[in-house]
């Protein structure tokens, strides 16, 4: 067995299950009427996306799109591409991309410059989590859970070297993790 980093709650899932809530009622607020697709990025938001899209009450379509960015380290390479891509025609469509976190800001920014390129009739960006203090390039966040501090996180999804997604709670790993 290798030896299990220490990870302590920064959010647990209570305060996560009032936050979700908090977004859907903003969605449900402003997607009245519509038909958006929603466009989860694999594979960090597939547990924020799950939650999120039960509590919504329009008509949406759901996408999944995988970039890479990261490797197995904590650091982001600036290096983003497209694994898995969209695969219904988004021309004219509003789009909502469902993020997980946003830490440089490379990544998102590369998929909505990609999305925008499509020419959608919207963009919006809804994102769990926000780790100002690591942005390299501006993003505008439409729709924002929590601000991080600059820790790594783990749990709701979100990975350590492919580890950790399935904690229920958002938790700080711990240096020499
Ligand atoms: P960015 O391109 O630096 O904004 O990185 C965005 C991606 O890096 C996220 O979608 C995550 O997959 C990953 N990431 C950034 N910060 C963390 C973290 O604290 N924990 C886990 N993954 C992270
Ligand atoms: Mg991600």
């Amino acid at each position: 067995m290798d030896s299990q980093p220490e990870s302590r709650i920064l959010f647990s899932r209570h305060e996560i299950e009032a936050t979700v809530d908090r977004l859907a009622a903003e969605l449900n607020r402003d997607y009245h009427g519509k038909r958006p697709i929603l466009i989860c990025v694999l594979k960090g938001s597939f547990m924020f996306m799950a939650d999120l899209v039960r509590r919504l009450d329009f008509p949406l379509e759901i996408e999944f799109v995988r970039l890479t960015s990261y490797g197995g380290g904590k650091e982001s390479s600036g290096r983003i591409k497209v694994v898995h891509s969209l695969q219904a025609p988004i021309k004219g469509r509003d789009l909502l991309v469902i993020e997980d976190i946003i830490d440089t800001g490379l990544t998102i920014s590369f998929l909505l410059g990609y999305l925008r390129r499509k020419k959608p009739s919207s963009l919006g960006l809804c994102a769990l989590t926000d780790k100002p203090s690591r942005r390299r390039v501006p993003v505008n966040i439409d729709y924002l859970g929590f601000t991080v501090p600059d820790r790594f996180l783990v749990g709701y999804g979100l990975d350590w070297g492919e580890r950790y997604r399935n904690l229920p709670d958002i938790c700080v790993l711990e240096e020499g993790g």
